[in-house]
């Protein structure tokens, strides 16, 4: 079976093939250096970047993948040409929750192929692709990795062609799933494939929210997680002492404003610490500490509540290197599995999408109607 996906739900515009579990082509156009003058995503900006990246990130997918007729999008004379030229078994796209406006342009997009094409069309829950991108390997050895794909379209081409990527659920074990980004901090509990149940979330800012206000405090760029990461390294995590928001609470809920908030009171009584370089890594170190260890202490905890042996992440956090080791010792010491969505899909992409889409299809769940919204709310049961 070969699917198309597309996936448009905040900042980067994606478009993914994917044929009986292979990823054969996983494009991504970022659009973070856009949106970092604005410190944070402009909605209506994301939605006009979309409109301008889809075509040639769809292009770059398809080409990428090798399906011939793939300048039917967008050639001049794309109106001689005959839909079927594509070889597509369905088409896929996330309905939500995102950006309305960003969504629309993907959805709709998506829409019209299959309606073009008479194949189905599967709406996605952007949350619920992330739970089973964990379970995208590299096919090869680590050599064939890819690097970042947040790349311009005409870059990420060759990116998509060398992926070797594919979903591998042989090793599914029921677990708890991390998902952790700007926009979400969520706690799953996935106990069969397609079968899963909310544990908990944020009760406001996501963790990476907090890493990038945090780090627009200290005066670093948008989005500043990445650059924490790297100045963490050198940093010492224990030298100043943050909150670790919930971290004894009982429910699986996460919170993160009140830890931004102390930094903020912390830089206002301290001003002068922004001028030593080493106490910016020192500063960076301690809010990475507080952050990951509120996350692998909930994470670790629900696991062992659950009764289940494996632990999940993915999300644009879990790039997050402090976060990737800690998780890895506490799984090792409770003797849990852990696995971690590959670093180019901890960020949003169309190959989680196209991942989720076939699962569906292979369980004959019903495609959705080609005229369904956008589900802007859609909150993961
Ligand atoms: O999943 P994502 O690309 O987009 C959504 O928010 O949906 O995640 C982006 C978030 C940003 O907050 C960014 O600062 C954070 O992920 N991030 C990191 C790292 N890489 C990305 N945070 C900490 N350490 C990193 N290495
Ligand atoms: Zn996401």
């Amino acid at each position: 079976m070969t699917i198309l996906a597309i996936e448009t739900s905040c900042d980067e515009t994606s478009a993914a093939v994917v044929r009986d579990g292979k990823i054969l082509s996983n494009a991504v156009s970022s659009q973070v250096a856009l949106h970092a003058e604005y410190g944070g995503v402009v909605p209506e900006l994301a939605a006009r970047e979309h409109l301008k990246n889809l075509i040639p990130v769809v292009q770059s997918a398809l080409d990428a993948a090798g399906l011939g007729g793939a300048d039917l999008l967008v050639s001049p004379d794309a109106r001689q040409r005959v839909p079927a030229d594509l070889k597509l078994d369905a088409v896929a796209a996330t309905q939500g929750p995102g950006l309305p406006t960003a969504l629309l342009v993907g959805l709709k997009a998506a829409q019209a192929v299959a309606f073009a094409l008479r194949k189905p069309f599967i709406g996605i829950n952007h949350h619920e692709a992330h739970l089973y991108s964990p379970w995208i390997v590299s096919e090869r050895s680590a050599e064939h990795r890819l690097g970042s794909m947040t790349e311009s379209p005409a870059t990420c081409r060759d990116g998509a062609r060398r992926s070797g990527l594919a979903a591998d659920f042989t090793a599914f074990q029921p677990n708890v799933s991390l998902i952790v980004s700007g926009g979400h901090t969520i706690l799953v509990l996935v106990e069969s494939e397609l079968k899963h149940r909310v544990l908990g979330s944020t009760v406001d800012d996501a963790a990476g929210e907090c890493f990038d206000k945090t780090g627009k405090l200290m005066g670093l760029s948008y989005p500043a997680g990445p650059e924490m990461d790297r100045l963490s390294e050198s940093g010492n995590p224990k030298a100043f002492d943050f909150p670790r928001p919930l971290l004894h609470d009982a429910s699986d809920d996460f919170s993160f404003s009140g830890l931004k908030t102390s930094v903020r009171y912390f830089l206002r009584d301290n001003p002068a610490l922004l001028d030593d370089p080493q106490k910016i890594h020192d500063l960076c170190a301690s809010i990475q500490a507080a952050i990951v260890e509120v996350l692998v202490a909930k994470t670790i905890r629900a696991t062992k509540r659950n009764g289940v042996r494996c632990v999940t992440a993915s999300g644009g956090v879990t790039c997050n290197r402090a976060l990737r080791r800690e998780l890895a010792l506490a799984c090792k010491k409770n003797g849990f599995t852990l696995h971690l969505a590959e670093k180019s899909l901890c960020t949003d992409n169309a190959a989680m999408i196209g991942i989720l889409a076939e699962r569906k299809l292979a369980q004959n769940i019903p495609a959705a109607g080609l005229d369904e919204d956008i589900k802007p709310g859609w909150v993961l049961a």
